[in-house]
């Protein structure tokens, strides 16, 4: 782009001068200096226009609160905790760490749902999602345990490359319990308290993991609060997140095992996903239903909440899946 405003101004420049009386000239001049100055670094059309979505990062949190409230079921501590760390860092001037959480769970429980829901929300929805969410799929991305060191490297360009770009950023690692030992310590000096790194200021990206690590951890405290005729909402969840950490800290399945961040405290939020009851399974039914523009039948919402909730055998309390199969479950039914 430099170098095509000022071609043309060499080149038109003198074509035309002698034509021009010279009030006409020193603003045609004006103009071409204008016109250098927008295209030049940092210049706001050239952010606009070409790199960054520096435009606005516009969440509205009344938004995304509702959203979350609304959409999401049976997952209020993870919604609470979520809305606190975001506020935390939106409402910030200039956050000194990057926002990173780590979310924890069962398989179907929302942890990708939720984070969809985040992305959507971050910029106007006219931003291209592109430019700002980066999504980082273990077994797509990652799947050569004997590649790390180059993944090491990429991962970290791609960080500062994108964070550069755009400070608002998202990063989303799913499937960390796939991801290689050491792998994602790569990462640890942008999750740091730093003012800026070599030009480049961290402090507004969003880092966030999904985990099923620690979803069994998690399973066994609610049934444990269950059996105590507690309910969910009552698990503390400081406790939770306690054990989360230490949970997967030590355990070799996950993608955290022994890992720096851990270590350095450098994950802000555990996020609890808890495992899904019959309620929140037969929500996830109606909530297809009208998806997919089919009636709200109850006979078929009880149905398939009732053959969903398998776990533990004796008591059927939980979905193992989730909420995952529903949307097929109701295909097929309907
Ligand atoms: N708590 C929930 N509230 C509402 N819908 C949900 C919830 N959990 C799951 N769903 C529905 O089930 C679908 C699958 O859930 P999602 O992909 O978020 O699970 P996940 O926790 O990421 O599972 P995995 O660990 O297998 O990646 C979602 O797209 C959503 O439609
Ligand atoms: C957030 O969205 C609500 C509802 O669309 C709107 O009334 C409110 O003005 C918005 N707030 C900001 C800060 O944009
Ligand atoms: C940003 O991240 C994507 C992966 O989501 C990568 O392909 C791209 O090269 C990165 N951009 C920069 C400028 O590093
Ligand atoms: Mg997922």
């Amino acid at each position: 782009m430099k170098l095509l405003s000022v071609g043309v101004v060499f080149v038109l420049v003198p074509a035309l001068l002698p034509a021009l009386d010279p009030l006409s000239a020193s603003l045609f001049m004006g103009g071409a200096a204008i016109t250098w100055q927008l295209f030049s670094s940092h210049s706001w059309l050239k952010c606009r226009l070409l790199e960054c979505c520096n435009a606005k990062d516009t969440l509205n949190f009344s938004v995304v609160k509702t959203d979350l409230e609304r959409k999401v079921f049976g997952q209020h501590l993870a919604v609470q905790l979520i809305l606190i760390a975001l506020s935390t860092n939106i409402h910030s001037k200039r956050p000194k760490k990057p926002l990173v959480m780590s979310f924890h769970g069962w398989t179907g429980t929302g942890k990708t749902f939720v984070s969809s829901i985040i992305a959507e929300n971050l910029y106007q929805p006219s931003t291209s999602r592109r430019r700002f969410v980066h999504h980082f799929d273990t077994a797509l991305h990652f799947s050569h345990a004997s590649h790390v060191h180059l993944y090491k490297e990429q991962l970290q360009d791609w960080i500062r490359g994108n964070v550069s770009a755009c400070p608002r950023s998202l990063f989303i690692f799913s499937e960390m319990d796939q991801m290689p030992h050491g792998l994602i310590d790569s990462i640890t000096p942008f999750l740091g308290y730093h003012e800026e790194m070599d030009g480049v200021y961290y402090g507004k990206a969003i880092f966030i993991f999904l985990n099923n690590a620690g979803g069994d951890k998690i399973t066994e405290i609610a049934l444990d609060y269950w059996r105590s005729l507690k309910g969910r909402e009552d698990i503390p969840v400081k406790e939770l997140q306690h054990l989360l950490s230490k949970e997967i800290f030590s355990n070799t399945n996950s993608g955290f095992f022994q890992s720096q961040l851990i270590q350095k405290n450098l994950i802000d939020y555990f996020i609890p996903f808890l495992p899904l009851e019959y309620e929140h399974v037969k929500q996830c039914v109606r909530e297809e239903l009208r998806a997919q523009g089919h009636p709200e039948d109850e006979d078929l919402i009880t149905e398939i909440a009732l053959a969903m909730t398998d776990y533990p055998s004796e008591e059927r309390l939980y979905s193992s899946k989730g909420c995952k199969t529903v949307a097929s479950r109701v295909t097929l039914s309907t």
